[in-house]
């Protein structure tokens, strides 16, 4: 008796299974509808879940020296915040004032600008807006988690440790580190026989002259002529 009393309860379950259209389609209202959907699709912590897991990602391909999977994470959280904004209005104050409006073009420049100091610079601008407006939106307790402890790489003490000068070049003084070309100093008469450029102090251009090849990456800053074919090429500055 049981048993058939188990058997009947199944089939009559599955049949009313069967009925379903789903469960979107079930309730009878699109009101209804749209507002399992609503529930479904979350509020701000949806895009901010999606926002944290792409701001991880922006670390690892800094990492990689991969900065071009950097900025596309970068433009997806934009993109996030956009749609986040769409569902709480009420975000979209400090959303925009601590990251849309000024610092993400600022941190995008940071990751196009293919210099790796420059690059996590951007990261830690960006890090600083993203727990400045959690801080603002009173909920300042998701600063503690392990995401926001990762730093950019102490890339003075790398570039230390492979033989560079960790200096500031130019007049931007873009911050870069330094290594010494191995043929710095040898005779030259063309760029192609060194590993960086063949340069000679003779000012006028077409005169020959003898060259020596520079010394590091940032002897390409400061005034000096280049030499081709053993000619100069006329004294240049590079700020
Ligand atoms: C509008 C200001 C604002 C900005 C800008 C912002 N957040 Fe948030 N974040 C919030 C709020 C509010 C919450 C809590 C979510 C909620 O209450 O719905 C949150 C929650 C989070 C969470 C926890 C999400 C979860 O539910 O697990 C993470 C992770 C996070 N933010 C990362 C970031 C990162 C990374 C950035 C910067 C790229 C950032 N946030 C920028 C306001 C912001």
């Amino acid at each position: 008796m049981r048993f058939f009393l188990i058997l009947i309860t199944l089939l009559t379950s599955s049949f009313i299974h069967a009925d379903s259209r789903g469960w979107l389609l079930d309730p009878k209202t699109e009101d209804a509808r749209f507002e399992r959907l609503q529930t479904y699709l979350g509020g701000f912590s949806s895009t901010m879940m999606e926002t944290g897991q792409r701001f991880g990602s922006i670390h690892d391909a800094l990492s990689r020296d991969n900065p071009e999977l950097a900025r596309y994470h970068w433009s997806k959280i934009r993109q996030a915040i956009e749609v986040g904004i769409i569902k709480r209005p009420a975000r979209a104050a400090n959303a925009k004032a601590m990251l849309l409006d000024n610092t993400w073009a600022q941190v995008d420049a940071a990751f196009a600008s293919g210099n790796p100091a420059t690059a996590w610079q951007g990261y830690e601008q960006a890090k600083g807006a993203c727990m400045a407006c959690h801080i603002a939106e009173k909920v300042g307790f998701m600063n503690s988690q392990p995401l926001f402890e990762r730093t950019a790489p102490d890339l003075a003490a790398s570039c230390k440790a492979q033989g560079g000068k960790w200096v500031k070049a130019g007049r931007a003084q873009t911050p870069m580190c330094d290594i010494p070309y191995n043929d710095a100093g040898k005779a030259c008469s063309d760029s192609d026989q060194c590993q960086g450029s063949c340069v000679s102090s003779e000012r006028q251009r077409g005169k020959k002259t003898k060259g020596q090849c520079s010394a590091s990456p940032a002897a390409a800053f400061g005034c000096y002529a280049l030499v081709s074919k053993g000619v100069s090429r006329g004294m240049i500055c590079v700020d």
